[in-house]
């Protein structure tokens, strides 16, 4: 046993915004620091905060930890090894990043958004120099999910990968289906209860799940992925009838983050990748995934199937991520080499680009939910027009019926159809003078 005259030198961090997750990171290294010293056999030392807001009491005790607003004087301090950037968004982010990696210095970062965006340009700068740069924080908070795709899974081709990695939807998704409220009023619960933002349109409309996606698919198929490749929907037309119609079919309804490799056309290897509320099997696993809570399914040839659950968010499993991804740099700094593992799992001259199937060519069982006036007939011409697109139906509900000039839902699951086709079909049966509103669409998922 060492003593402390011989005590190792700690690895000092510098975190550069104090919110919610900088102050349980700062927390946590306090409140594990011997464990975490037990693991590394070496310190790990919050030296440097910097945040605009230096005067809010976060609880946090700080003393110790010089703190002011001078992140780039963090990020050039000689005791700062190790860079963690929590203040998201784009511009200062990528400015504090650049500037670490310029100077020398290890990145983690929870900053799906900018990675989504940038990831090439910042990886490659980080790779010119030798630094690395973690950011398992930014994908399902405190799941472990990007060491399983680097790591622990590095054996396998991925065949798909199935993400509830969103739960400010999921949340508002199982509300809905519990409480059989609309869309509306369960957001207005949610942002009263704090679990969604002011501004909801990143998590609802599904850019945050589509920021995380383009990373985990980067990571599974070795892609070069940008984030505005992802087809994306959110869950705004979801409405209560969904939930009822799914259950009645034996689904439920989750916002999924869906990865797939495809077969490959004219010798190009492509795969799919795209966020939109799916119906997936009510006796799935996934589909057992409720309130804000994430969870990714990710099939590999020599695994099988496996699942990931945890917190996909919160200050404590967030910072569970972050202090993890410190501890492997701290690691690496000292034993003296970076770059143990790739930061996208396949090496940066392996990575190439592949092509994203697009929506069209999807194939796919689809729910349909008309809105038409409960005329005879109506639903021969739906169905006149499904089948001149050689579009099956499996099942038709009419919820209800109609008086004079009043519209009724009709739901109706179809067997496997192209996208493309199930479009067409639609343009043609919503300009129906007996259909009232847009038709809503959700596809089904069985095999996850
Ligand atoms: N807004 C995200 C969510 C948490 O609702 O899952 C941060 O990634």
């Amino acid at each position: 046993m060492s003593g402390p005259a011989s005590s190792p030198a700690p690895v000092g961090v510098g975190l550069v915004g104090l919110g919610t997750i900088g102050t349980g990171v700062v927390k946590l290294m306090q409140r594990n620091f011997d464990v975490m010293r037990e693991r590394l056999g070496f310190p790990l030392r919050m030296v440097r905060v910097a945040d605009l807001d230096t005067t809010r009491d976060r609880g946090v005790d700080l003393s110790g930890i010089r703190f002011d607003a001078d992140a780039a004087g963090l990020v050039d301090d000689p005791a700062v090894d190790i860079v963690v950037e929590l203040i998201g968004g784009y511009d200062a982010a990528r400015r504090f990043i650049h500037r670490a990696i310029e100077s020398g210095k290890h990145v983690v970062t929870a900053n799906k958004a900018l990675l989504a965006l940038h990831g090439k340009e910042i990886f490659d700068a980080a790779a010119r120099k030798g630094v690395d740069v973690a950011f398992e924080a930014s994908v399902g908070g405190g799941i472990p999910i990007l060491r399983v795709l680097r790591e622990g899974l590095a054996a396998n081709r991925i065949l798909s990968l199935h993400g509830i990695i969103n739960g400010t939807t999921n949340y508002i998704l199982t509300e809905m289906e519990q409480s059989g409220a609309a869309f509306e009023t369960v957001l207005k619960r949610a942002q009263d209860l704090g679990y969604a933002e002011v501004d909801p349109t990143f998590d609802v409309d599904g850019i945050d799940a589509a920021h995380k996606l383009t990373l985990l698919a980067s990571m599974a198929f070795g892609a070069e992925l940008s984030f505005k490749e992802v087809p994306t929907e959110g869950i705004r037309g979801i409405t209560p009838l969904e939930f009822e119609s799914a259950a009645e079919f034996g689904y439920r309804i989750k916002l999924l983050g869906i990865a797939k490799a495809s077969p490959e056309a004219d010798g190009v290897e492509r795969i799919e990748a795209r966020v939109h509320p799916t119906m997936i099997p009510s006796e799935s696993l996934l589909a057992k995934v409720d309130g804000a809570m994430n969870a990714i399914a990710v099939h590999g040839d020599a695994v099988g199937p496996t699942l990931f659950y945890g917190a996909g968010a919160g200050e404590m499993p967030t910072a569970s991520a972050v202090v993890a991804d410190l501890m492997e740099i701290a690691r690496e700094i000292r034993r003296g080499r970076a770059g143990r593992v790739a930061p996208l799992s396949y090496l940066p001259e392996s990575l190439r680009p592949r092509p994203v199937v697009p929506l069209g060519e999807i194939e796919a069982r689809c729910y349909l939910r008309f809105t038409a006036l409960d005329r005879p007939g109506v639903l021969a011409r739906i169905t006149g027009v499904l089948g001149d697109h050689g579009i099956g139906i499996e099942s038709v509900i009419q919820k209800g019926r109609g008086r004079a000039g009043e519209s009724v839902p009709v739901v109706m699951l179809t067997d496997v159809a192209r996208e493309e086709a199930v479009r067409r079909s639609l343009a043609l049966i919503d300009a129906l003078p007996e259909l009232t509103a847009p038709t809503c669409l959700v596809r089904i998922e069985e095999e996850l």
